[in-house]
């Protein structure tokens, strides 16, 4: 019956707390092995940032940021009292630019920097521009904020290891971003010079402790997920013997854990992911940030509603019907689940939660409350709307159905920020800063009372309603309610544009 399809979708997208916490033991194991040897899918890339800022620094720079929903052009002036001014224009990278050739890609971002340096950037660069023979030494100096892995061998130099996200340019694996953006600057005759790379994770994390004095960890939830956080030289084993471990001390590691779980041995999969999974461009690869991250979450959510559609003997959604977005490979944005839950918790006299009568009930319609219709109505509304799934009017699309779409969405997103709590919690311990439930150190950790900073950014948890609230429920289940209410996480505005030019400064400062 209908009760059962849905009830079997909520069994299966359910996340227990032992699972929260086997997850987190094996993403722990993961660690080791990625900080122990190259070439493991968790990549624990080190970074060559040897130190957080503590909001002192000052500059000037440029910021060049790739991977994210956009590409980003910046000016970035750190003030040196924990604040930053920063003049920003955002362009537009083609689906053609993504899966063409790297130096088209390339020659575009160049060309973005120099249209922006023409129309937004408040510094006047022209001379720098229009005079050949100025030397590099005067050349203006840039930061790049590139959001794929990429294996660092100095502050200013990396290879791509992989695409991730959907892109997928040709001839760029393997070779050094720096020098595929420096080539095309040169090309065009730009004097700009890239100085730094960074993830953005690492701008995150930068950028935070650079505005809020201290942090421990950056975190992305946006199009893709992944975190990079200070980690003790020594326990970074595959660096043994190189110069970089030398000076021990601590290191920024990215550590791309966007690619946890692979072999899904632990991840709690179910039909629609292995579907979503098999469907995209990088089948059995990032298979944790297909479950956590905005690139998959309107996927994953599109598919589980084309079966409810499709349900047999009757279709249990939009009376069978499917529109061009729903019938769309990637054809829902994340965008839509945001705005789903948006209009859900904020319309009607009740905050947050009305009781529903359940999904599958014959009377369902009938046995709404007055509350429940206004709030029902509003996610039709978001339904019809421009970023909806198409119907073009309310015969289409019943309370009901609009009581479907908000729980499967509510589902998917729920299951995102628990996952993205095992993420966090996982760093935590991996630093000391924690333990699993019933192990040893409780009590000392009990008794240090630091704040424990965390700086995030990215589309999901910026927009998607209460992400971070999930998120620390699933913290607190893993390492303590006493540990939970110290971290303290923050929103790491524009700290790609900020976490580059404080890189930038670094690598000047290292005569690089
Ligand atoms: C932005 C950063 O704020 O967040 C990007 O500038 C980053 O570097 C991005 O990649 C992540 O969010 P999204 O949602 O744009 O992928
Ligand atoms: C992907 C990338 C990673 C990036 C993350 C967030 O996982 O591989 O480098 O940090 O997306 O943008």
């Amino acid at each position: 019956d209908a009760q059962g399809v849905f009830d079997q979708i909520n069994k299966q997208f359910y996340v227990s707390p032992e699972v929260l916490t086997e997850l987190t033991k094996a993403f722990l194991d993961e660690i080791a092995l990625g900080l122990s040897e190259y070439n493991h899918a968790m990549a624990m890339i080190p970074t060559f940032v040897t130190g957080v800022p503590d909001g002192t620094e000052t500059g000037t720079f440029l910021a060049l940021d790739l991977g994210g929903t956009n590409l980003r052009v910046c000016e970035v002036v750190l003030n040196g009292d924990k604040t930053f001014n920063l003049v920003q224009n955002q362009y537009k990278v083609s689906e053609a630019l993504k899966h063409g050739e790297a130096t088209a890609l390339f020659d575009y971002l160049a060309d973005s920097v120099d249209a922006f340096l023409t129309t937004h950037a408040t510094t006047d660069y022209t001379s720098l521009q229009s005079d050949p023979s100025a030397h590099t030494s005067d050349a203006v100096h840039l930061g790049l904020t590139f959001s794929f892995p990429v294996e660092q061998t100095a502050l200013n130099s990396g290879k791509i290891l992989t695409w991730t996200k959907g892109f997928s340019a040709k001839h760029a694996i393997g070779n050094d971003v720096v020098k595929l953006l420096q080539d095309a600057f040169n090309r065009k005759h730009m004097h700009v010079k890239c100085v730094a790379l960074v993830n953005d994770t690492v701008g995150a994390l930068l950028s935070r402790a650079y505005t809020s004095g201290g942090c421990f960890l950056g975190a992305i939830f946006g199009t893709g997920t992944n975190g990079a956080y200070l980690e003790d030289v020594d326990k970074i084993r595959k660096f043994a013997g190189s110069a970089a471990a030398a000076n021990g001390g601590a290191m920024v590691v990215n550590t791309e854990w966007g690619a946890f779980n692979n072999s899904k041995s632990h991840l709690p999969v179910t039909p629609f992911d292995n579907a979503v999974d098999r469907l995209s461009i990088n089948p059995g690869y990032q298979i944790f940030e297909k479950f956590i991250s905005g690139m998959y979450l309107g996927e994953i959510s599109r598919t589980v509603l084309l079966s409810l559609v499709d349900a047999t003997p009757k279709s249990l959604l939009f009376k069978g019907k499917a529109t061009p977005s729903l019938n769309q490979h990637y054809g829902l944005d994340t965008r839509f689940l945001s705005e789903i839950e948006a209009a859900w918790i904020d319309t009607g006299a009740t905050k947050g939660s009305v009781e529903l009568p359940p999904l599958g009930k014959p009377s369902f319609e009938s046995e709404l409350s007055d509350a429940a219709k206004a709030k029902l109505t509003a996610v039709r509304k978001v339904i019809l709307g421009p970023h909806g799934l198409g119907y073009k009017s309310e015969d289409e699309v019943s309370l009901r159905d609009a009581a479907i779409v908000r729980w499967v969405c509510a589902l998917v997103a729920r299951r995102a920020a628990l996952l993205s709590g095992v993420a966090v919690a996982t760093t935590l311990i991996q630093t000391g800063r924690a333990v699993l439930p019933g192990q040893e150190g409780s009590k000392a950790l009990r008794e240090r009372n630091e704040k424990i900073g965390v700086g995030v950014d990215g589309s999901l948890v910026e927009n998607y309603p209460n992400f971070n609230t999930i998120l620390r429920e699933s913290l607190r289940l893993l390492v303590g309610e006493d540990v939970e209410q110290r971290v303290n996480i923050g929103l790491a505005k524009d700290g790609s544009g900020v976490g580059a030019a404080l890189c930038a400064l670094q690598a000047l400062k290292q005569g690089l």
